[in-house]
């Protein structure tokens, strides 16, 4: 296991370049199995999580192929997808436990051959993570699911018939799920309630330029009318606006100053709404965004996390860190995952000042962190330690940095190149 090694108290200077989003790659990897035809992807991060999600489609019978990518000097890589046959249906358990978002071949399987086996994601640091508006979306068009012994054994012989699906609560995966297979289903599918997250976005624009019939991108109301079939298409990923946050607070946290390269601030108005009551500047230039601290210390902005175009729940413990060395108090509400505070007790071992009522915690800034040995808990929870391991005095040893790997490409050769003290090692027997 490695670890991440970081002396803080450095200002970060100079430019990052960000990555396409790892939670719209995901999605538009799986969209490959809805064609025989080739699907390529350019913009794709170098993740561990890509790479899961490669090693899943290539065992239901998807040719994968990536050229290109950071070690080759390219800008974000390009991959190739194409599911000539799906010589199986099945997605096993070593590999879905490994990353939930294997669930996203449920649809596509279903829509394209009728028949999936997909083993139940299971929980994960955050929570529970049910699967059932999925799975009862996928009934409303027509689906049989039966689960037995840890799996969804989903059919439609006779394909799938568009339907109006009511989503009781927001649900990204879900409504991805649901928006792939309402593609080749027969008639009109409604999807209401349905997630208007950038990266359902970027799966229904792609799915346009592979054929699909599709209205309401972005809005709680996406209608598609099924077609016979769907045809290849090359699409770049959208930027991911969650690596966009997280150093935009990298940024403030150190006083420094960053250019963000290809980042988006219209998918990002909730967040720069919080950093710029926090006393955090953030301009639009031609190339991205320009972030840096007006003057004097962050002060303290209370947030609560919502669907999109709400505070998005995946940038909640970066900010929890930020608000941690704020000017003031912060009460920061976690709505959307039952158990996303993990990050609080690592964060106190810092010296962070955070009290956890339930869904909320009070956080009282602390005019400086010193670095300690921490542990890494989930993908955003890392990121939270290493935010606040830059602003802290002294050394921040960040251990199981695999969760970091799932979701960060390069980062610390992006900190590193703006100044931070960084680097990477094996973690001693
Ligand atoms: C996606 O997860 C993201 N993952 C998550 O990012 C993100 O935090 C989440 O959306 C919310 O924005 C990917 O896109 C791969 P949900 P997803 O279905 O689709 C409950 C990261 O760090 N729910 O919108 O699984 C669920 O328990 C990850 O990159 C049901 O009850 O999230 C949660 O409380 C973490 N039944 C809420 O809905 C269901 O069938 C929102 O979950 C599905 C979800």
């Amino acid at each position: 296991m490695d670890q991440i090694v970081i002396q803080g108290g450095r200002r970060l200077k100079g430019e990052i370049r960000i990555s396409g989003a790892k939670n719209a790659a995901l999605p538009l990897m799986a969209a490959s199995l809805l064609t025989a035809d080739t699907l390529s992807l350019s913009n794709v991060p170098h993740l561990a999580d890509i790479a899961t999600m490669a090693r899943l489609l290539a065992q239901h019978g998807v040719e994968v192929h990536m050229n290109g990518g950071a070690e080759n000097g390219f800008d974000g890589g390009v991959l190739d997808l194409k599911a000539g046959t799906i010589s199986s249906v099945v997605a096993p358990y070593d590999l879905v436990r490994k990353m939930r978002a294997s669930v996203l071949v449920l649809g596509p399987l279903l829509a394209r051959v009728g028949e999936a086996k997909v083993s139940l994601p299971g929980g994960c640091a955050i929570g529970t993570r049910p699967v059932d508006l999925h799975l009862h979306g996928l009934e409303l068009l027509g689906a049989e699911i039966v689960l037995e012994e840890g799996y969804i054994h989903a059919s439609a012989p006779k394909g799938l018939t568009g339907a109006a699906v009511v989503f009781p609560k927001v649900s990204v995966g879900a409504t991805e799920n649901l928006l792939m297979a309402a593609c080749l289903a027969r008639g009109e599918t409604q999807l209401i309630n349905a997630a208007r997250e950038p990266e359902v976005t970027d799966l229904g624009e792609c799915l346009i330029k592979m054929g699909a019939e599709i209205e309401g991108l972005g809005s709680d109301k996406i209608t598609i009318r099924g077609v016979e079939k769907l045809h290849g298409a090359e699409h770049a990923v959208v930027a991911d606006r969650i690596e966009t946050g997280t150093y935009a607070m990298a940024a403030a946290i150190t006083d420094g100053e960053l250019d963000l390269i290809g980042a988006r601030a219209d998918h990002l108005d909730a967040v720069i709404k919080v950093l710029e009551e926090a006393g955090v500047t953030v301009e639009e230039t031609n190339r991205g965004l320009h972030v840096k601290r007006t003057n004097g210390p962050v002060r303290g902005v209370d947030v609560m996390t919502e669907p999109y175009p709400g505070f998005p729940t995946d940038l909640q413990a970066q900010t929890m860190a930020l608000m941690s060395t704020a000017e003031g108090a912060a009460m920061i509400t976690e709505s959307i995952f039952e158990n996303r505070f993990m990050h609080v007790p690592e964060l106190a071992r810092m010296g962070a000042n955070v009290n956890v009522h339930g869904a909320s915690a009070m956080v009282r800034g602390q005019p400086q962190l010193t670095g300690a040995e921490v542990m890494a808990t989930d993908l955003r929870a890392s990121v939270s330690l290493v935010l606040a391991g830059l602003a802290a005095q002294g050394e921040t040893v960040l251990n199981r940095v695999y969760h970091l790997d799932r979701g960060y490409e390069q980062l610390e050769q992006k900190l590193a190149a703006c100044g931070a003290a960084i680097t990477r090692r094996r973690a001693p027997q």
